[in-house]
């Protein structure tokens, strides 16, 4: 007894300080997973020491929204609703990713609605980070000439003066300019050579994260497309929950070690945006009501950009307006003898000790539903819990409906392209 005893002390100071091993690679995981840190975690160089209120990320929130409207769209992006740094659209999930030869280490952002990968390199204008990325040092660093094929998928490329292939882009309210460069990527045990990403040379605006970011998206250029033989186009992540900063998720690169019990829903595909993961929402549950959603507001169209989709970078499921508001309806409803308040954006929040009914997600196949976890956030006093969700910003045509972060918190997500399906299990990211 004294002897499991001990030995379960010995257990927990290991995990204890594994927890606060910021290496990229999973020690006790499979040798496919990579590390998943939320920004908040030690680990994170986005670490900020007054971390910003929950209730002030649906702003911030906002601004990754008008983003993805843009995408799904194919609109100009949006202006930003505020300018400064209340708006910046800090990552929410970052992974190590080792460029070049020798490796240099750099902490890019997780983005699952974008293609290329793009660092700060050594002489940026305007990139706010001190970690870049110096192509003069490594041996396996190339650029591209302008009639290389990896050109043409870049964004808006450009042929500069030295006749190799650039490229810029918008993301958020910020804009890059790039050169397309090529060079070993090593993410877990697997090295990628040859790996084409952005080099950023310019940048403006304040919405990047600033080491980086890696396009998890499902268009060309984008993690995913460009280790098919290696990857098989398949990957899952699972993210950790904000709370418990200490902990990392992973992500999981490749059809081995998959979980084979998982929920499935058939992916969509989008050819005007190739980046999203679209798929099909047929309906949301409130306890054991299916709630009465206008068909259009769910409906996938890829004229308008219309339907669902999963993505990392937002934190907070946002729903076309008469689809939240059915829901919020039905769900203030359930909650008996309490009166729903509003705070910081959120407009169903409650005080006190009230019993919440269930939300489900229902997919075509697959029904998902919310855990409390994924479904209430509770102020820091814990005296006040809010519905984790919103409507579009109202300065925002939005067409979209997106699963954020917060509701995929402690599920695994796979992503699995060549039998166009998306997954989900619960799984406790640590
Ligand atoms: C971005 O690329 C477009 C298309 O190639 C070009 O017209 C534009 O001048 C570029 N913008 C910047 C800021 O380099
Ligand atoms: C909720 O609001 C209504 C209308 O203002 C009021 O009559 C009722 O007493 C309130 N209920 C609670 C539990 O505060
Ligand atoms: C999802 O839930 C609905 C309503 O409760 C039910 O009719 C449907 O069969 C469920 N779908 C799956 C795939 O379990």
């Amino acid at each position: 007894m004294r002897i499991q005893l001990l030995f379960l002390f010995i257990s927990l100071l290991i995990l204890n300080s594994e927890s606060l091993n910021c290496n990229g690679n999973s020690p006790q995981g499979h040798p496919s997973d990579l590390r998943v840190f939320h920004i908040d975690s030690p680990c994170s160089p986005y670490k900020q020491p007054n971390t910003v209120s929950w209730e002030s990320t649906l702003i911030k929130d906002n601004a990754r929204l008008q983003y993805l409207s843009s995408l799904a769209v194919g609109k100009k992006p949006w202006v930003p609703i505020a300018s400064g740094r209340s708006i910046v659209q800090s990552p929410t999930y970052i992974v190590r990713a080792n460029i070049g030869t020798p490796a240099q280490p750099m902490l890019v952002a997780l983005d699952t609605s974008n293609d290329v990968t793009w660092v700060p390199c050594s002489g940026c204008v305007g990139c706010a980070s001190s970690v870049l990325f110096d192509p003069s040092k490594s041996s396996s660093s190339r650029t591209f000439q302008c009639e290389a094929p990896q050109c043409k998928q870049a964004p808006n490329p450009t042929c500069t003066v030295s006749k190799s292939c650039g490229f810029n882009m918008t993301y958020g309210g910020s804009t890059i300019t790039a050169s397309l460069t090529q060079d070993t990527l090593t993410l877990t045990n697997d090295a990628i050579p040859g790996y084409t990403f952005g080099c950023i040379n310019k940048a403006t605006g304040t919405s990047l994260p600033a080491q980086g970011l890696m396009g998890l998206g499902r268009g060309p250029l984008s993690l995913i497309s460009q280790t098919q033989n290696l990857y098989k186009s398949t990957f899952s992540y699972c993210l950790p929950n904000s709370k418990s900063s200490s902990f990392s998720g992973t992500l999981r690169l490749g059809p081995k070690f998959q979980p084979v019990r998982i929920k499935t829903t058939p992916l969509l595909k989008n050819p005007r945006r190739s980046s999203l993961y679209y798929v099909n929402m047929v309906g949301i549950r409130v306890g054991n009501k299916i709630v009465d959603i206008p068909p259009s507001a769910l409906a996938f169209n890829p004229a308008t950009g219309a339907g669902t989709i999963f993505d990392s970078g937002t934190v907070y499921t946002r729903l076309v307006e008469p689809a939240y508001v059915a829901v919020r309806n039905e769900f203030r409803r359930r909650v008996k003898n309490a009166n729903a308040t509003s705070l910081g954006g959120f407009d169903t929040c409650y005080s006190g000790s009230v019993v919440f009914p269930s939300v489900t997600f229902m997919f075509a196949g697959m029904n998902v539903t919310l855990p409390p976890d994924n479904l209430l956030i509770h102020s820091s006093s814990g005296s006040t819990s809010c519905l984790a969700m919103a409507a579009a910003p109202n300065n925002v045509n939005s067409v979209l409906n997106v699963i954020a972060s917060m509701q995929q918190q402690n599920h695994r997500v796979l992503i699995d392209l060549p039998n166009s399906r998306l997954g989900i299990s619960r799984e406790t990211c640590t």
